[in-house]
C-alpha cells in the first residue's frame, strides 16, 4: 500500500508538491532565478499547474487560484485529482516518494491530496508472472503542522480499507466464491478487531433463508451468510447501524442467462456491495469510532445449474413471504431480502445496503454516482448526501412513491421478482423495502462499482465505491451528541 506520513521539513533531495497562489513570494520558498522567472512566464500564460524538473527530483507547484469558484466538495475532489495526477508523474520519473506543502490554510485539503495519490496509486498485478509493478510511489509526506498524527493515521487506514474492497472485487470467482469471501472476511475481522460469524449452507437452511438458498440452487458451491458485529465498549450507540451488502460473487444470470460476452464479463464485481460492507466495517474497526455496527453478507454465485431456480418458480423467503420469480437474472434482491429481514432481530436504529442491483440505475446515471432511495429520515438522507459530497461518492435519490410497488404485483404470490420496463432500479427497492421494519436505505452502486477505464484516483475496474462514503458517515454519527439515546 501507498503509505501516507507526515514529515516536519521539507527534504530537497525529495520531489515537491507546493500549493500556493500566484503572489508567493518564490524566493523565500527556495526557487531559483531562472525558475523565478519560468514559473511567471507560465503565470501570465494561466497555467496553474506548473512542473520543474530539477534532475534528481520535481517540484510541482499548484496555483489555488484555479479552485476559487468551486464549491468545498468541487474543491476537495479537485485535490484528490491533483494528487493522482502528481503521482502518475512521479511514477513516471520512477521516485519513490514526494511530499506536499503550501502556504495556505488548507490542512484538510492536503489530506485529500495524499488520499488522491494514495488511491489512485492502486494496482491490481497478483496474477502477471513477472509480478513486476511499474509503479515506485511508495511514501507521500506531509508537511503541515495543523495536520495530526490521529488525521494521517485514518487516511491510511481508509485507504487500506478501499485498497481491501477493490482487491475482493478485482478477485475473479474461481478465486473469491461464496466461502472464500466469507473466509476474507474473516481475516478482515481479525486483522481490524470485529467479530466475524459464517453460517454455513444447512445453517442457513435451517433458517429457511429461501431467497438465498434458491438463487445457490444452480451453484455447486454452497452459500455462505456472514455477520460481522463490532461493538466497541464506549459505543454511544443503543441500537446497532447495519450494513448489509450483496455477496453474488458472479452472476450469470441464471437460467434467465445474460448475454455473452458484454454482460457477463464484469460480473465478478457482484459482490461488490459485500465488499462496502466488510472494508467498511474494517474502516471502522480499525479507527476505532466509537459505534456499534453490524454488516450482513450473503454470499453465493448465480448460475443455471442443473438444479437452478426456474422463472415461474414461487420460493418462500426467510421471513414467510412468497416470491414468484420471473427472472432468475434478478438474484440479488432475492438474497437481500433474506438478509434485510434477518436484520429486524438486531432491532436497528438505521439498515443500509449496497448493491451491484440493477442495470436500469447504471443506465440512469452511470458512474458518476450511487442511486438511492429509502424510508430513513430527512436529516439521516441529508446526512447521507453530504458525507456523499464530502468524499465524491454522490447520492442521487430516487422517486420512492407507493405507485411502483403496484409493478411487482403478482397473481399467485405475494411478490414477483421483475418490474415492467419502467423503473426497474425503483421496482427493485420497492421490492426490498417488503422486508424491512426499520429505517432504511438502499444504494445500487451498479454503475460505479466497477468501471471499465480510468477515472482519476479510481483506477479501472473495481472501485470499491461505498466504503468513503459509509465511514465518513458512521465517523460524523460518532461525534454527533444527538445519537446520544
Ligand atoms: N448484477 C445485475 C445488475 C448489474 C448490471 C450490475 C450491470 C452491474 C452492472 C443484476 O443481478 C441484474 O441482472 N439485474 C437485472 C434485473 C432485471 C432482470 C429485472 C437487470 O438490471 O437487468
Ligand atoms: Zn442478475
Ligand atoms: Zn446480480
Amino acid at each position: 500500500m501507498t503509505h501516507i506520513q507526515l514529515s516536519s521539513k521539507i527534504n530537497k533531495q525529495i520531489s515537491s508538491l507546493v500549493i500556493t497562489n500566484k503572489k508567493a513570494k518564490w524566493s523565500e520558498l527556495g526557487f531559483s532565478k531562472e525558475e523565478i522567472t519560468y514559473i511567471s512566464k507560465k503565470i501570465k500564460q494561466e497555467d496553474n499547474f506548473i512542473t520543474i524538473n530539477r534532475f534528481e527530483s520535481l517540484v510541482f507547484v499548484q496555483l489555488i487560484e484555479e479552485f476559487e469558484k468551486k464549491n468545498e466538495a468541487a474543491k476537495y475532489e479537485a485535490f484528490r485529482g491533483i494528487g493522482n495526477k502528481v503521482a502518475n508523474t512521479i511514477n513516471v520519473h520512477k521516485y519513490e516518494s514526494f511530499q506536499i506543502s503550501t502556504t495556505e490554510k488548507l490542512s484538510y485539503e492536503l489530506l485529500c491530496v495524499a488520499e488522491g495519490a494514495a488511491l489512485g496509486n492502486y494496482q491490481f498485478i497478483k496474477y502477471l508472472s513477472s509480478q513486476k509493478s511499474e509503479y515506485t510511489l511508495k511514501s507521500i509526506l506531509l508537511i503541515d503542522k495543523s495536520i495530526s498524527q490521529s488525521q494521517v493515521d485514518e487516511m491510511n487506514i481508509l485507504v487500506d480499507a478501499v485498497y481491501q474492497a477493490r482487491n475482493l472485487v478485482n478477485e475473479p470467482q474461481n478465486v473469491i466464491n461464496s466461502v472464500t469471501f466469507a473466509k476474507e472476511m474473516q481475516k478482515m475481522g481479525k486483522a481490524a478487531g470485529f467479530k466475524v460469524e459464517v453460517l454455513n449452507k444447512s445453517q442457513i437452511e435451517s433458517l429457511k433463508m429461501g431467497g438465498l438458498l434458491a438463487v445457490n440452487r444452480g451453484s455447486v458451491t454452497p452459500p455462505t451468510f456472514t455477520i460481522m458485529e463490532y461493538k466497541p465498549a464506549k459505543a454511544i450507540n443503543k441500537k446497532p447501524f447495519i450494513i448489509v451488502g450483496k455477496g453474488v460473487v458472479y452472476d450469470t444470470g441464471g437460467l434467465s442467462l445474460k448475454p455473452t460476452p458484454n454482460s457477463m464479463d464484469s460480473m465478478k464485481c457482484d459482490m461488490g456491495g459485500g465488499a462496502v460492507a466488510c472494508a467498511s466495517m474494517y474502516a471502522i474497526a480499525k479507527a476505532k469510532l466509537p459505534y456499534h455496527v453490524i454488516a450482513l453478507v450473503p454470499a453465493t454465485d448465480n448460475r443455471p445449474g442443473g438444479d437452478a431456480y426456474t422463472p415461474g418458480d414461487v420460493i418462500t423467503m426467510y421471513d414467510g413471504k412468497t416470491v414468484e420469480v420471473l427472472n432468475t437474472d434478478a438474484e440479488g434482491r432475492m438474497i437481500l431480502a433474506d438478509a434485510l429481514a434477518y436484520a429486524k432481530k438486531y432491532n436497528p436504529e438505521l439498515v443500509v445496503d449496497f448493491a451491484t442491483l440493477t442495470g436500469a440505475a447504471a443506465a440512469a446515471i452511470g458512474h458518476f454516482g450511487i442511486v438511492c432511495m429509502g424510508t430513513a429520515d430527512e436529516a439521516t438522507k441529508s446526512s447521507l448526501k453530504e458525507s456523499g459530497n464530502r468524499v465524491h461518492e454522490r447520492l442521487v435519490e430516487f422517486p420512492f412513491w407507493d405507485e411502483y410497488a403496484a409493478l411487482i404485483k403478482s397473481d399467485i404470490a405475494d411478490m414477483k421478482n421483475i418490474g415492467g420496463p419502467i423503473g426497474g432500479a425503483i421496482t427493485a427497492g420497492k421490492f426490498l423495502e417488503k422486508y424491512i421494519d426499520y429505517p432504511w436505505m438502499h444504494f445500487d452502486i451498479a454503475g460505479p462499482a466497477f468501471i471499465n477505464s480510468n477515472d482519476s484516483y479510481r483506477p479501472k475496474m473495481g472501485t470499491g465505491v461505498g466504503v468513503r462514503l459509509m465511514f465518513d458517515f458512521v465517523k460524523k454519527l460518532s461525534s454527533s451528541e444527538k445519537t446520544k439515546k
